[in-house]
């Protein structure tokens, strides 16, 4: 019998009986608690901070307090099937890594984009790269082994290096292109603006650029890659944009932040082949409104388009919810970083097995076998 998600916890309570704890979290609170030390300062208030006084991130997670599954008994859930179909890949698990652009500052040895593919070749739970990368795609890339990834996008101003950014995405192997659309202009951060800090402004994180033919100038001086950097780096796109970005791949184009049913629609026939609903994990704009109270809408409009969603996704529970409100795949963010700060790729694969083994027992317990069982059907909101 092939193993179960959920087996990770007799693998725990084996090594219990030989006297080994788990040496790294098991609830989000105690890894957020444990990450903020192994971080420095600058970094530390980058990935926990948000835009405003963060009521939006608190609101992502908080949305999914308001729902609860409801337990279906002798449903006959004792082997579940958490695998998922997207474009053609036949993924494991219906989770992937968000792209995150330090996450290469996370990792104690300042490879943190490797150590997040390795921990994608692992687990087969794939990994958005994001255009802010410690280390160029192609290399990231090939950390992947047989998990396919994808390839987030920041368009930059400069079409000529947006269709570089893409067709390199294309030859290294990515299997899709995700364009991020809400960040053409960094939000209003309190915390990283107390401290005057922004890490690309000090050089970092800007391989995709300095090793792109379009952009590169050999032997420049840093402070003059990086003020052209931030001539070119935000494009305000429009929906005149698109058309030109559908022509720049044949690959899967997706598009993230999307939180209005009008603008999954009017994506759709636009032609992308997928949504991203998502608000940047409360990081761009304060507004209020939980990302996950956006996903019903939004995957009805999508009309059979897949959804990947994420923002304020912290456990199995999680998980299982936005899937039962539509989601194809569900993103993990913050949590992946801060495993990364404790224990490299080790400590990405405990984090992602720790939430795909939830997700997997609250199925058992509660008679869903199968993602196709995750229906609205199965929640009910809570007072
Ligand atoms: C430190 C940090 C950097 C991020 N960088 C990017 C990025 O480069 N591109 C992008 O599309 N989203 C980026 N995001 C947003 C994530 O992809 C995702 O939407 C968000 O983390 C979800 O919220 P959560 O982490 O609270 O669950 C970043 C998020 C964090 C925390």
């Amino acid at each position: 019998m092939t193993a179960q998600f959920g087996d990770f916890q007799n693998e725990i309570y084996a090594g219990g009986l030989r006297g080994l704890r788990p040496g790294l979290p098991m609830t989000f609170d105690d890894l957020e608690a444990r990450a903020e030390p192994a971080l420095p300062p600058s970094i530390w208030s980058y990935v926990a901070g948000g835009a405003g006084d963060e009521h939006t991130q608190r609101a992502n997670v908080a949305a999914f307090r308001r729902w609860g599954l409801v337990p279906r008994m002798l449903a006959g859930a004792a082997r579940r099937d958490l695998s998922i179909d997207l474009y053609g890949m036949r993924l494991p698990t219906p989770l992937f890594m968000a792209p995150i652009g330090v996450i290469g500052l996370c990792a104690q040895d300042g490879h943190g984009d490797l150590a997040a593919a390795r921990a994608a070749a692992r687990t087969g739970v794939p990994m958005i790269a994001s255009t802010f990368s410690v280390d160029p795609m192609e290399t990231v890339a090939a950390e992947f082994g047989r998990t396919p990834g994808l390839f987030q996008l920041y368009t930059p101003a400069d079409r000529d290096l947006a269709e570089s950014l893409i067709h390199r995405a294309e030859a290294a192997g990515f299997g899709g292109v995700v364009v991020t659309l809400d960040t053409w202009v960094t939000g209003w951060r309190p915390r990283d603006l107390s401290t005057a800090n922004f890490p690309q402004l000090r050089g970092f994180c800007l391989a995709n650029y300095t090793s792109d033919p379009v952009f590169r100038v050999p032997g420049e001086d840093v402070s003059d890659t990086v003020a052209r950097w931030a001539k070119i780096f935000g494009n305000p796109l429009t929906w005149d944009d698109l058309p030109w970005l559908r022509s720049t791949t044949k690959l899967p184009l997706l598009l993230k932040g999307i939180c209005h049913p009008d603008d999954a629609r009017r994506a759709k026939d636009a032609g992308v082949d997928g949504i991203y609903c998502s608000n940047h994990g409360g990081r761009q704009a304060n507004g209020g409104l939980p990302a996950l109270d956006a996903l019903p809408g939004v995957v009805e409009a999508a009309g059979g388009l897949p959804v990947l969603f994420d923002s304020g996704v912290r456990s199995g529970a999680d998980v299982v919810k936005a899937l039962a409100l539509g989601a194809t795949a569900v993103g993990i963010g913050r949590p992946y970083a801060y495993g990364l700060a404790l224990g490299g790729a080790d400590g990405i694969v405990h984090v992602l097995r720790t939430i795909l083994a939830e997700a997997d027992l609250i199925m058992a317990v509660d008679g869903y076998p199968t993602l196709a069982d995750l229906t609205p059907e199965a929640l009910r909101r809570t007072a």
